[in-house]
């Protein structure tokens, strides 16, 4: 039985959770509310099930589609990245667009979408949030699912050792990282500079654009904080890479004694182009920052649950040095998750909304599905589908050489750069992918590479197969690399 198979019509619904005295509600078992449940779960299933494979345009929906898309782009400012408007109906991986179109999604959002696409497990976990007495939860009120996500991801985040004790909700990734810096200041003042390593992404809030290695990201921003970078690992020379990071490290914490507040580390580089660091270039890097006293902060907000353990830091063994960790995307609610004697002593944390209640028990509903589906583990699904990726990208550098090579990435985080690995080629390949049926996106500059999330939950053999066709397929468009 694929894994498409097991699972698709089931539904988990987190009303079955213990609610003890809590839950004076009685009406969410009304035997209305639960035959209302069934019924729209089976219409799910009934439409969901039509979406099985690349399909183009309905030609009478196309020109309604366009005039849609002209008003979004001109509500929103300018065009949309791809010209995407969902019909709200999907299957998996597979989402149909308003004019009718299929896709095989293998960017959801760009990590969000874990499930995929229409999948009863969310529907339920939405109805269970529908049935609660408000759309959002905040730092006033919070409802019991707050409590189990918090302890959710605590529990998840200490599974090997790491002393994490709190956890913040929030509702961007940015909102997280802003959170986790302030601890980081909070606790080490006066400290106030941040160590990063080149090519790194943290977000797009006016602080965040002062870590983020993309000078255009930052035109015309104020400069928020001083930043001091860090040589990134590199394949190509792993030694002499690591030894650069921490000489340059060294170097550092002499000319700014006491200065450096934190590490800030994405443990596989997301935006910057799915480059994973190794083992022995965090910890000799995160050793020397505990050794001066600075905290090191693991950024998760892409690489959560996509690799061999829920946390990236755990995949990679550093899980002593986890201080302050953030996460987001695929838990649909973002989060800081930080240390009993990193507990602020004045109130520096505080936000409005902490995520929409939706939002927190569907994040519930995919930490449950991941982990019952056993996407973590040396041989988890993650890394099974890892392999299986990367031997047909393997294969297709092998037989088009030029055209493409890597891959790159680690677990469900996968890469390839296309031809010359120009902005120009990333681009006309990713419209190629996306016209023949294929969602990706492109990551990094210089090269510029191509990269694939799909969503764990639900991502079968046979789905990396068919976006291996297309990619093949693509290849033909682009000029090769001289080789
Ligand atoms: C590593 C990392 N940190 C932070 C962020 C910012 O998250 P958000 O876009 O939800 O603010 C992202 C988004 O891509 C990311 O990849």
């Amino acid at each position: 039985m694929t894994r498409s198979q097991s699972k698709q019509g089931e539904s988990t619904s987190s009303n079955d959770r213990p609610q003890g005295e809590l839950q004076y509600a009685r009406w969410v078992t009304d035997p209305r509310v639960a035959e209302a449940r069934r019924l729209l779960l089976e219409a799910l299933q009934e439409h969901r099930s039509k979406i099985v494979g690349v399909r183009g345009a309905d030609p009478e929906l196309v020109a309604t589609y366009q005039e849609e898309l002209a008003r979004l782009s001109q509500a929103r400012g300018g065009a949309p990245f791809f010209p995407y408007i969902s019909s709200g109906m999907g299957n998996g991986p597979w989402i149909q667009l308003g004019d009718g179109s299929v896709k095989l999604d293998f960017i959801v959002g760009i990590g969000v979408h874990g499930m995929g696409h229409s999948d009863p497990r969310m529907l339920s976990s939405t109805l269970d949030a529908g049935l609660e007495d408000t759309v959002m939860q905040g730092n006033l009120q919070h409802d019991s699912a707050s409590l189990w996500m918090c302890e959710r991801l605590i529990g998840l985040a200490r599974a090997q050792g790491a002393k994490l004790a709190h956890c913040l909700l929030s509702t961007s990734g940015a909102m997280s990282n802003e959170n986790a810096l302030k601890i980081a200041f909070h606790n080490r003042a006066p400290a106030s500079r941040v160590i990063c390593i080149d090519n790194c992404f943290a977000g797009r809030s006016i602080a965040l654009a002062s870590l983020t290695d993309r000078p255009a990201y930052r035109t015309g921003v104020p400069k928020a904080l001083d930043v001091d970078y860090l040589p990134m690992f590199h394949p190509s020379d792993p030694e002499g890479t690591t030894q650069g990071a921490i000489r340059t490290l060294k170097h550092l914490v002499e000319r700014y004694p006491g200065e450096h507040a934190c590490l800030w580390l994405e443990l596989v580089a997301g935006e910057g182009g799915y480059y994973p660091g190794t083992k022995e270039y965090f910890e000799t890097l995160c050793q020397i920052c505990h050794d001066h006293k600075i905290l090191v902060i693991f950024d998760e907000v892409q690489t959560f649950s996509r690799l061999s353990r829920p946390f990236a830091f755990q995949h990679f063994g550093l899980d002593r040095f986890a201080d302050i960790v953030t996460l987001g995307k695929i838990t649909q609610v973002c989060a800081t998750l930080y240390g009993e004697e990193l507990k602020p002593r004045g109130p520096i944390l505080s936000q409005t909304f902490t995520a929409s209640t939706a939002a927190i028990r569907g994040g519930l509903a995919v930490l449950d599905h991941l982990e019952h589906e056993k996407c973590f583990g040396d041989d988890g699904w993650n890394m099974q589908r890892h392999r299986y990726f990367r031997s047909k990208l393997e294969a297709l550098a092998a037989k088009y050489p030029g055209r493409l090579s890597g891959p790159y990435g680690e677990g469900m985080m996968i890469a390839f750069t296309p031809g010359d690995g120009s902005a120009e080629t990333g681009k006309l390949m990713l419209g190629k992918l996306y016209d023949l049926g294929l969602m990706g996106f492109v990551a990094g500059s210089n090269p510029t590479r191509l990269r694939f999330l799909p969503p764990p939950g639900v991502t079968t053999n046979e789905h990396i197969d068919i976006a291996v066709g297309i990619i093949e397929s693509a290849l033909e468009f682009i000029e090769p690399r001289k080789v």
